[in-house]
């Protein structure tokens, strides 16, 4: 098989895969997340095939979705890269940027680096801030029922791994917990040029959503 007829296939496969994911977290989420990444590359020396396939299967079985289960996305990844008769150091370095990409909290602790993750990381976290990370985040807070802000209920920027995980706090909060400190945590010129644009709209965002609250018209 040719690379183009494994890109092919494997965004055939998370099309599918994804058909009813919650809003934030599907086949579009995977979209956006493959598109910065090759806009991202543009100006970095790095393996393209490598961070297609990663980006294209980096949220195949997000462990929020699967009862809190963090091997379930990268089995699944390596299951379908083993049917696509792939060299296995590729398959190696594809899943070990899936079970690295991800945000927890900021508790990752895991030795692995390649310039491939930080590419495909950067990418996911674009897609969590600006306004479409706005949109998410307010689709995620109302599929887990979350109320949108509460002023009594304040933000915990430094919660644990697990406190992240099942945190039931405010949707407006996760803005302080995780989406404003995004930008100075971007590992490439290029997403944190990105980035700093999008964090001045979420602030911008923010002051008017308090104005409005407070009944200041
Ligand atoms: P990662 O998968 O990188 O660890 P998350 O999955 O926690 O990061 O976050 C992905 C996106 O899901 C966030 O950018 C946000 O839009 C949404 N999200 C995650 N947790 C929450 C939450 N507690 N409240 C609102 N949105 C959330
Ligand atoms: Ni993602």
């Amino acid at each position: 098989m040719t690379e183009t007829q494994i890109i092919s296939n494997t965004k055939a496969f998370v099309q599918d895969t994804l058909k009813n994911a919650e809003g934030g977290h599907d086949w579009f989420h995977i979209l956006r997340v493959y598109n910065n990444a090759l806009h991202i590359l543009k100006s970095e020396e790095a393996d393209a095939f490598v961070i297609q396939l990663a980006s294209l299967l980096h949220d195949i079985a997000d462990s929020k979705f699967h009862n809190g289960d963090e091997e379930i996305g990268p089995r699944v990844a390596k299951a379908f890269l083993e049917s696509q008769s792939l060299e296995l150091d590729i398959v190696d370095h594809v899943i070990k940027i899936i079970e690295n990409v991800s945000y927890k909290g900021g508790h990752n602790i895991s030795d692995f680096y390649s310039k491939e993750l930080d590419i495909v990381q950067d990418a996911d976290r674009l897609d969590a801030i600006g306004a479409i990370g706005i949109a998410r985040t307010f689709n995620f807070g109302g599929f887990k029922n979350n109320p949108i802000y509460d002023p009594d209920i304040s933000p915990h920027p430094n919660q644990s791994k697990e406190e992240y995980k099942k945190s039931n706090s405010p949707t407006i909060n996760h803005f302080y917990e995780k989406l404003l400190l995004l930008k100075d945590k971007m590992n490439t010129t290029t997403a944190k040029k990105i980035a700093n644009k999008r964090h001045e709209f979420m602030q911008m965002y923010l002051e008017q959503f308090y104005k409005e609250w407070k009944g200041e018209l």
